[in-house]
């Protein structure tokens, strides 16, 4: 029976990501590290994880990264036999304010992770990486061989070091490593700080929304359950060392977006253009060739399902009482 160690597991994509792994057969325990960090309401991290609780599967940690002490107990208690890490500080424009923060869990927290998952013999350490390592210096669509030394903001560059560092790991000591970039990630559960979340929040309470720049900008949305099965397949798949872009493949610009979204909740908003932040990038798209020939993964959901599946969630979950 493989036991899964799941960094961030209180977060978005983390408790999606148990959700499903729950419901394996193969996969005996699942033991969530998460600091429950207080960058967005950590009430909704515990309600993330409130239904896992009672199932004898699943163990909760409420643990720091950057401690390598405890981290180093739970290791020694679980003996995990894959480590999915998603904990992070995942705020592209916060990052740039607040570097040391950024660096010290994405870095740090990456390397104690690394260190303890070597000495372990962790089966495949699955780093979660994000498509900000290309910055606006790749060409689109971006493929994983594509520059990726000029992201626009600590928090990329975070996310760099940790592939690289993790490439030493497997360099060094032979631990599996996958790397997965993700691409602007929504759905169910999503961060209220990204947009969708924050725009049905402001069209059910009658606010004016915030569209950057012109709404040309173009974002490679992918629906978190095409990324959880990215996950799962990387864990079965992974040997050797692979960076592997995970996205839809399929960009749209924020005015789409925005169309998409009044659609599925049958309300117009009114819009407040804000200037782009100069951490911001033009776009992201991604070419996932890699992806489908290396773990057989595409993309299932479209945007437009997406969309409808997760206002449905929002509507009943998070703003029940508005209209
Ligand atoms: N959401 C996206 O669009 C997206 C895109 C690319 C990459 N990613 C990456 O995916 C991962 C998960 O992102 P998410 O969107 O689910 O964010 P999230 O903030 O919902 O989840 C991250 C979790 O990590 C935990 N955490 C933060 N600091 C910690 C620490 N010091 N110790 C222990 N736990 C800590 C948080 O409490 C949170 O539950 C992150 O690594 C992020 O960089 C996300």
């Amino acid at each position: 029976m493989q036991t899964v160690l799941v960094t961030g597991g209180a977060g978005f994509i983390g408790s999606n990501l148990i959700e499903s792994l729950l419901k394996h057969r193969s996969v005996g325990r699942i033991v969530c590290v998460d600091n429950l960090d207080p960058f967005y309401n950590p009430a909704f991290k515990k309600e993330n994880i409130k239904p896992f609780l009672k199932n004898e599967k699943f163990k909760f940690y409420k643990t720091d990264i950057r401690n390598r002490a405890a981290l180093a107990k739970i290791f020694e208690n679980e003996k995990p036999t894959f480590v999915v890490h998603l904990a992070a500080k995942a705020n592209t424009r916060l990052s740039v304010n607040e570097p040391d923060e950024y660096q010290a869990v994405n870095i740090v927290g990456t390397l104690n992770l690394l260190e303890l998952s070597k000495d372990h013999k962790v089966k495949n350490f699955i780093f979660i990486s994000s498509s900000s390592v290309y910055g606006n210096s790749a060409v689109a669509p971006f493929a994983e061989s594509g520059f990726t030394d000029q992201p626009l903001a600590p928090y990329g560059a975070s996310k760099k070091a940790g592939e690289v560092l993790a490439y030493t790991y497997f360099h060094n000591f032979k631990l599996p490593v996958t790397c997965l970039r993700l691409f602007n990630a929504y759905g169910e559960r999503q961060r209220p700080d990204l947009v969708i979340y924050k725009w049905v929040e402001n069209i059910l309470k009658e606010q004016p929304i915030e569209m950057s720049g012109a709404g040309k900008r173009a974002r490679d949305f992918t629906y978190v359950g095409d990324i959880v099965r990215a996950i799962e397949l990387a864990m079965k798949h992974g040997k050797g060392y692979e960076i592997l872009n995970i996205g839809n493949s399929k960009p749209v610009s924020l005015i789409t977006l925005l169309a998409l979204t009044e659609k599925a909740l049958g309300k117009k908003a009114v819009v407040k253009t804000r200037p782009s932040h100069h951490a911001s990038v033009e776009s992201t798209s991604a070419d996932i060739r890699k992806a489908k020939k290396v773990l057989g993964w595409e993309p299932e959901v479209s945007l437009e399902e997406g969309i409808v599946r997760f206002v449905k969630w929002l509507r009943d979950n998070r703003f029940k009482d508005l209209i």
